[in-house]
């Protein structure tokens, strides 16, 4: 996730390019830069941080009608100023911005540092302005083609070249639009960057070709071919178009599931073997010590559960906060693992600098490159989510789940032992059973209803669905106010079934796992004392429907897929019953995005 925005026409480029980028900034905001381009050549600046710095370092440069512009969310390469967007070939006649993740660079970057050229970053985008560069022979267009075409992964990219007044641009599986003004163009991530300007704009889809130069925009496919675009006017607000269209971030970071589960997962499952950067030595430990807070807290209690079925290695789980304050009996036969979605959890690294002291290996899930927990530890997997602006971590969650169960795959490889290919296999699709969860939200919509006065809540689950139950009262309870507790299902005739009667609501995670009938039990025990009871099914399980009050049917997917797919009816019933009470769902009261305080 990050910001791109390209003018060409007849203002100064400066303007265009910093109001723009400061309109994308929601959509990643550990860099930026911006390159102009005229006869004379390309000039460029890079900043660290807020796009403010960038402005910072540009005095004047107003003469220029033509540039690229980015705000980074880093994926690959820390957040530096020489990781920042445009990248150069080697000549520095060519700047491209990218947003994505190129999963084949490495092997294209070994291809092209053999023929000589020389990289200056540590990121995946920079392979695309020397590979433009190797096919350039005089024709950027049909380089700019051929290089598009030896990609894989997600992109959008856009590249100027010096002496050249024109923009080449193109998608894949990440977002790119062209607004359309008089006498000027705009190539943006999305519309907040051009709304100033201009709300004409045109979608491109997936492997659209642009090209623009004083005269207009001709669109292709990349075999050549012209196609015709329709230009649209954008009726959305501002506000509403940086939540794509949604009411709130969290909403929008709840649908956007699936994309990001498929950046947490591209590159990492590839001929049925797991790839991550993790630096552990087989034999080198005895066990698997996790640390975390929070919702991270809970996808760490799952990854126990994936770890020690998958793997066949111990796993001990801490909340951070406790685990840094009791003697830790920890060692170098340890490996810890902390889990944070911001890196910048106070409780979370003070207990890695606890473990790094007890001499443990270190290594880290985390989504925002480059923060203190992922500089801080021996290697780590990063999350590839994107920013999550809601305070109510949910993508991210799934990410985490995803990323342990990756982790506990490549555990079980490094043992020697062979991979389940259906559970790899049920992995990779795993975005399409989300897309089918989340088609289901209007349904949930309206059951929030009628829970929206409720005072209580409980969330029951069994084995793996456990920690879903605690994800999910933890959910509602953050957004919406309501009390609401996670108990293993089993737990309940040892005191909280005090609590059942018919103003309690009781959410019951039912999927197939191996407790199933067990827990049909505990739901005739809530049954019989009126408890109204929501059970999250995968298939229509007769008796299940003969206790539930309301049937929340999920689709069947491996039980150690489970936990993500039943978490999702559990983060829209949240969302829908906080809304439903009218309360500010992205920044609840008394809550940070990141507890950078202990
Ligand atoms: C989750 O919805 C909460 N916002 C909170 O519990 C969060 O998970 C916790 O503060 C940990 O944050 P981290 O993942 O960034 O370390
Ligand atoms: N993968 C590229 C990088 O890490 C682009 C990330 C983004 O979309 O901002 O620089």
């Amino acid at each position: 996730m990050c910001g791109i925005i390209a003018y060409l026409g007849t203002r100064p480029a400066k303007e265009v390019l910093l109001a723009g980028l400061a309109k994308l900034e929601y959509r990643g905001y550990d860099s930026a830069g911006l390159c102009f381009s005229d006869k004379n050549g390309l000039l460029s600046f890079k900043a660290v941080g807020p796009v403010k710095n960038l402005v910072k370092t540009i005095e004047g440069n107003d003469k220029y009608s033509l540039g690229i512009a980015h705000t980074r969310w880093a994926t690959h390469g820390e957040p530096s100023e020489i990781n920042a967007h445009p990248h150069f070939d080697c000549q520095h006649k060519i700047a491209i911005v990218h947003n994505g993740i190129i999963e084949n660079h490495n092997a294209l970057k070994e291809m092209l540092i053999k023929e000589g050229h020389k990289f200056v970053s540590a990121t995946d985008s920079e392979v695309i302005a020397h590979l433009i560069e190797k096919f350039d022979e005089g024709n950027l267009e049909s380089a700019f083609i051929k290089a598009i075409n030896l990609l894989q992964g997600s992109f959008a990219v856009v590249a100027i070249q010096a002496g050249s007044r024109r923009l080449l641009a193109t998608r894949r599986s990440s977002p790119l639009i062209i607004g359309v003004g008089k006498e000027e163009f705009f190539i943006a991530s999305d519309v907040p960057a051009v709304l100033a300007y201009t709300n004409q704009v045109i979608y491109l889809q997936d492997n659209d070709f642009v090209s623009i130069d004083d005269s207009g925009y001709k669109i292709k496919t990349l075999a050549g071919k012209e196609i015709k675009r329709e230009l649209e006017g954008v009726q959305m607000n501002l506000e509403e178009i940086e939540k794509g269209g949604f009411k709130h971030f969290m909403l929008k970071e709840i649908m956007e599931q699936p994309i990001t589960l498929a950046q947490t997962i591209a590159g990492r499952v590839v001929n049925d073997k797991i790839k991550i950067s993790l630096q552990i030595i087989p034999g080198s430990f005895d066990r698997i010590v996790m640390a975390a807070c929070g919702t991270s807290w809970h996808s760490a209690l799952i990854g126990k559960y994936l770890i020690e079925e998958i793997a066949g290695v111990r796993v001990e789980v801490d909340y951070a906060s406790e685990f840094r304050y009791r003697q830790p009996l920890i060692s170098s036969r340890d490996i810890f693992l902390a889990i944070s979605q911001s890196g910048e959890t106070a409780d979370t690294l003070a207990a890695l600098r606890e473990a790094k002291a007890g001499g443990a290996q270190t290594a880290a899930l985390v989504n925002i490159v480059g923060s203190t927990l992922a500089r801080e530890v021996d290697s780590g997997i990063y999350l590839h989510a994107g920013p999550e602006i809601g305070v109510a971590s949910t993508k991210a969650f799934s990410s985490q789940i995803a990323g342990l169960l990756i982790f506990a795959l490549y555990l079980r490889q490094l043992s020697g032992a062979s991979l389940d290919k259906g559970l790899l296999m049920e992995l990779k699709n795993l975005p399409k059973a989300v897309e089918a969860v989340l088609a289901g939200a209007d349904k949930i919509a309206s059951l929030a209803q009628q829970f929206k006065k409720t005072n209580n809540f409980l969330f029951l689950g069994r084995g793996l669905n456990f920690p879903v139950a605690l994800e999910g009262a933890l959910k509602l309870k953050e957004i919406s106010y309501i009390h609401a507790e996670g108990y293993p299902a089993a737990e309940i005739k040892h005191g909280p079934i005090a609590l059942i009667d018919e103003d309690m609501p009781v959410l019951f995670i039912a999927t197939k796992n191996l407790l199933s009938d067990k827990i049909l039990s505990n739901m005739a025990e809530v049954k019989a004392r009126q408890g109204k009871i929501i059970a999250v099914v995968d298939r229509d399980f007769q008796d299940i429907a003969a206790l539930a009050d309301h049937l929340l049917v999920v689709p069947s997917v491996h039980p150690l897929l489970a936990p993500i797919i039943n978490n999702i009816p559990l983060q829209l019933l949240a969302y829908y019953i906080a809304d439903a009470r009218g309360l500010d769902v992205d920044r609840p009261r008394n809550l940070a995005k990141s507890v950078t305080v202990e």
